[in-house]
């Protein structure tokens, strides 16, 4: 695990949006695994102002989010999908066939969930994997003791994430959905060749320190990624404030 330590937000940005724009210079039709909450804000900004500067062409590239709640049609202000569309897609030259959210709103979710893990192998993997982390050590949606096998599935917010992300819900956490589709840990895993994990904010520091250096458990479902070839953690210092190991400064 390469752990990069940005002086701050804008940084972390900057760094994030690089390695994705330096991966689709190379591969043209690049896969990438987005995520959505607030710390990936920046770098969407980021991504949208090197398309406008031709610096990137997103026209072949497919991207896979990690996940969606449950109940809530692509429309719906809170959707994931719709964060996605504000955020990203609307700004840039993807095509709308490229994008991939799980379907909250699909009557049939077991189905989804495993037409949606399909579509992810059918696609050769993904190449970078942008991820979140929660305070509660979470990846995706997958909450404390999730099992490290689970693939794509239905999954219960835990107390702390409905809290935390009642934010986006005007403050309300009655509003937050109780469901939501995820990637599981194994489909992280296996199908990303490259994994990003962004975290700002010292919120992220507990989280961040025992994900690097605590053990692979799942009370820390971030903790798998010590066991992935390729994961690069992006975090700024109030994040990464509780790191013991000095060799990443
Ligand atoms: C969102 C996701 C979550 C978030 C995590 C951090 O698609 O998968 O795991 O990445 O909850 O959210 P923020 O960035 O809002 O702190």
């Amino acid at each position: 695990m390469k752990i990069l330590i940005a002086n701050h937000y804008e940084e972390l940005c900057k760094l994030s949006a690089n390695i994705i724009k330096e991966h689709v210079q190379a591969k043209k039709d690049a896969v990438l695994g987005l995520a959505t909450g607030s710390t990936p804000v920046g770098l969407y900004k980021q991504l949208i102002s090197d398309y406008q500067a031709g610096e990137i062409d997103f026209s072949k590239v497919t991207t896979f989010n990690l996940d969606e709640y449950a109940g809530l049609s692509p429309s719906h202000p809170q959707s994931y999908n719709h964060f996605m569309h504000e955020h990203l897609f609307q700004h840039i030259n993807m095509q709308p066939d490229h994008i991939h959210i799980p379907q909250g709103d699909n009557p049939q979710l077991e189905a989804e969930c495993m037409v949606y893990e399909d579509l992810i192998r059918q696609a050769g993997g993904i190449d970078v994997q942008i991820l979140g982390i929660g305070a509660n050590g979470h990846i995706g949606f997958n909450e404390p003791r999730s099992d490290f096998e689970d693939r794509t599935r239905i999954v219960k917010l835990s107390e702390s994430t409905i809290q935390a992300n009642a934010r986006f819900f005007g403050g309300d956490p009655v509003l937050v959905p109780r469901l939501a589709i995820s990637m599981g840990i194994k489909t992280i895993m296996e199908f990303s060749k490259q994994i990003v994990l962004l975290a700002s904010g010292e919120e992220k520091a507990d989280a961040i320190q025992k994900m690097a250096e605590g053990p692979v458990t799942t009370d820390v479902p971030a903790s798998i990624l010590q066991k992935h070839n390729h994961v690069t953690v992006i975090a700024d210092q109030k994040a990464a404030q509780k790191l013991k190991k000095a060799s990443y400064l």
